[in-house]
């Protein structure tokens, strides 16, 4: 089934595609305005005082583009960027030989930045606040604390879940700014760039067709136009069209408001197996054969912003909506459910 999902996590294949599409400057990265517009402003202050900009910390749904502008605001500093991830970082003392290899001005970005453990987390507080590391040599009585100074630097964190973040290093963040997902617009505008970059013409109802079926999400998006361009050159098409690309969608399994089969496996999971819930995110994974953490990350941040899915303190639960959609009747009404997705504990059932 990971083959046919439009949405799992990448093949090397896929990433190389990626790294091609993926926008080098702030000109070049779409939507977001608002933090674009405030992240200019305290570039070019930073940039006008000679110093290192504050810590950033990028959340919100996969693919939504956090990697990316961690690498657009290096670039836009004209700074070093050194990028690691919280699963790579096993031990205190690989942090520690990290960060006392900084220069000053460089950046520092760890993606998946909750996945840190504790420990390690601990040694990053002095470093983000005093721009210093705090460690104990030697042992019992003769133990001493000793202070290294490091350069002034900029750690960039990368995080789907600002909600398993611990507080004191959250607070530590000068900047906290949350992608959004995108506007059908901004997506077909993403589109026409990346075929361009791919040297595909594409027509504007194409583009806006692929945009419309893309969950908001840029990653999607792109890969999307990478399979439809390859049904376009197989016919012979010079530019892709409509007609290509509901035809390769359509074979792509994907519906016309962007669920693929792992979405649709979810819902049918909730109304039949469950009655349509409450029903618990373990269950669910268990009962659909998929990793709770691909549902919580991947599939139902799109369902919940569709209304299809609602979370209540017992689980999830499927939306009249949801119902509609598959064509069922729906047998009920009066169903609570609280719809935000970014605060709520990861183990909300
Ligand atoms: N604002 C944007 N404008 C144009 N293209 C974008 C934008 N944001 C993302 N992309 C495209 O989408 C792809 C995925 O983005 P990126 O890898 O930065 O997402 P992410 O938020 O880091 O995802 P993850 O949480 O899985 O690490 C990029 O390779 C890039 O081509
Ligand atoms: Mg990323």
């Amino acid at each position: 089934m990971d083959d046919e999902r439009i949405v799992s996590s990448l093949t090397l294949d896929d990433d190389e595609a990626e790294s091609t599409l993926r926008p080098r400057c702030m000109a070049d990265y779409v939507g977001q305005d608002k933090i674009k517009s405030n992240l200019e402003v305290y570039i070019s202050a930073a940039k006008a005082r000679g110093e290192a900009l504050d810590h950033v910390l990028l959340y919100g749904p996969p693919g939504l583009g956090k990697t990316t502008l961690a690498h657009v605001i290096a670039n836009e500093l004209g700074a070093q960027i050194r990028v690691t991830s919280g699963p790579a970082i096993e031990r205190a003392a690989d942090l520690a030989a990290i960060l006392t290899n900084l220069e000053k001005g460089d950046i520092l970005f760890i993606d998946e930045i909750h996945r840190l453990n504790r420990n390690i987390e601990e040694v990053l507080y002095p470093a983000m606040e005093d721009f210093s590391l705090d460690f104990v040599s030697g042992k019992g009585p003769m133990a001493r604390s000793i202070r290294l100074p490091l350069k002034k630097f900029t750690l960039i964190g990368a995080t789907t879940r600002a909600g398993m973040l611990s507080s004191p290093l959250r607070d530590r963040f000068g900047m906290l700014m949350r992608l959004e997902m995108y506007s059908a617009e901004e997506i077909a505008r993403i589109v026409r760039r990346s075929s361009g970059i791919l040297g595909i013409e594409i027509d504007a109802d194409a583009a806006h067709e692929i945009a419309s079926r893309s969950r908001g999400t840029p990653r999607v998006a792109n890969r999307l136009l990478r399979r439809v361009r390859d049904f376009a050159q197989v016919e012979g098409l010079e530019t892709i069209d409509v007609a290509v690309t509901k035809k390769a969608l359509r074979l792509m399994d994907v519906d016309e408001l962007g669920l693929d089969i792992v979405d649709r496996t979810v819902l049918e999971a909730v109304i039949d197996k469950f009655g349509g819930g409450p029903v618990g995110l373990d269950t669910l994974a268990a009962a659909t054969g998929e990793e709770a953490s691909t549902i919580e990350d991947v599939v139902e941040p799109f369902l919940i912003q569709l209304g299809f899915i609602g979370r209540t303190p017992r689980g999830r639960v499927c939306t009249e909506n949801a119902y509609k959609h598959l064509g069922r009747p729906y047998p009920r009404t009066g169903t609570t459910v609280q719809m935000s997705i970014f605060d709520a504990p990861s183990d909300a059932d």
